[in-house]
């Protein structure tokens, strides 16, 4: 009995980590600027080998909810928030490349 119930918690917790890791692959949109949309995709990035702690800690974006950061391009520019990588350095560069994240739709 005692096993049935670790080996159910077991279950419930791997598919809750399974369930955790789904936003790996999902893409969030950012649609308030007037340069058009933003479309992060998690799966670009997780290909390109970065992990969540690297985006998901106290000094970028501390909560896994969309909205609790407000990004802006001073920030990016500056080397912080998204610009932490798109600043030429990890990633393309954001100052000359606005069209390969806003998409006007
Ligand atoms: C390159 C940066 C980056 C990486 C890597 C990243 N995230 Fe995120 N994630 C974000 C940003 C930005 C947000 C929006 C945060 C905000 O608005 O404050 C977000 C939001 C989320 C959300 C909330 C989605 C929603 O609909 O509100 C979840 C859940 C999440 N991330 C999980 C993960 C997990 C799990 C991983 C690793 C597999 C991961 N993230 C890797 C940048 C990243
Ligand atoms: C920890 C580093 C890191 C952070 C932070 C990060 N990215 Fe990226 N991003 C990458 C890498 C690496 C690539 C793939 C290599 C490349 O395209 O230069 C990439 C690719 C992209 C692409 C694909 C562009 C294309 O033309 O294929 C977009 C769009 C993008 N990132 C948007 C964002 C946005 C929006 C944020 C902030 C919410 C963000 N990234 C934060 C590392 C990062
Ligand atoms: C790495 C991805 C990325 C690149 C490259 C990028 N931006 Fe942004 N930008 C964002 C994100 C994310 C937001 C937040 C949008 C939101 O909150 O809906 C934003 C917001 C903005 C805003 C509104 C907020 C503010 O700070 O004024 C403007 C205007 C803007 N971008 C212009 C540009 C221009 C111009 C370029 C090229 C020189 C550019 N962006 C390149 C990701 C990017």
């Amino acid at each position: 009995m005692q096993k049935l119930v670790i080996l159910i918690v077991t279950i419930l917790f791997v598919s809750s980590a399974v369930a955790l890791a789904v936003p790996g692959k999902k893409t969030l949109e950012f649609d308030k600027s007037p340069m058009g949309v933003v479309t992060f995709d998690g799966t670009i990035h997780k290909e390109a080998g970065v992990k969540c702690k690297e985006c998901h800690n106290k000094d970028m974006f501390p909560k896994m909810k969309q909205g609790t950061v407000k990004i802006t391009m001073d920030e990016i520019y500056a080397s912080k928030q998204c610009g932490v990588c798109h600043n030429g350095g990890r990633a393309f560069d954001a100052k000359g490349n606005c069209g390969r994240c806003h998409v006007k739709k």
